[in-house]
């Protein structure tokens, strides 16, 4: 199997099967993040432990790269603190934007989304669950849209 076949692989499994998937109530944060490109939302919900993400939930309807993009990245941030996500999300940004950006060891099974900036319509999608859990840590309970 190909690098190309295991990070399809990856994404086809966390599509079909997320994990962390569903609500947290209470929440110590919370965001409802739009793509405004589909009309697609997804929500994510944050448990805190001072700096750190205690725990992680999504929930929402999207296309495959978004829900599975938002699957891996609550198993990476769970238990890690805001400036290790900082650095992770910086990680992930540059793998989707970056055309040679090679993946980092760090990304662990992030790496699967390399595949996605081949096709740059969907990079909004990879990075909506990013941009929501961003507005969660730092607003509590946010709206925000990826435009
Ligand atoms: Fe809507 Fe991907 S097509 S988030």
């Amino acid at each position: 199997m190909d690098l190309k076949e295991l990070y399809r692989d990856v994404i086809l499994d966390h599509n079909r099967h997320p994990r962390n998937f569903g609500r947290i109530e209470p929440a110590d944060g919370r965001a409802e993040g739009h793509n405004p490109l589909c009309g697609d939302r997804l929500s994510v919900f944050v448990v805190l432990d001072g700096e750190r993400v205690a725990d992680i939930r999504f929930e929402g309807r999207g296309c495959a790269i978004s829900t599975a993009s938002a699957s891996l990245m609550t198993e990476a941030v769970k238990g890690k603190d805001r400036t290790a996500i900082r650095a992770l999300f910086d990680k992930v940004h540059a793998l989707l934007t970056h055309p040679d950006a090679a993946p980092d060891g760090a990304l662990g099974k992030l790496a699967a989304l390399a595949g996605v900036r081949e096709f740059p319509v969907r990079v909004k999608c990879a990075s909506l669950c990013w941009h929501t859990l961003n507005a969660a840590l730092e607003h509590g309970a946010a709206t925000i849209s990826t435009e």
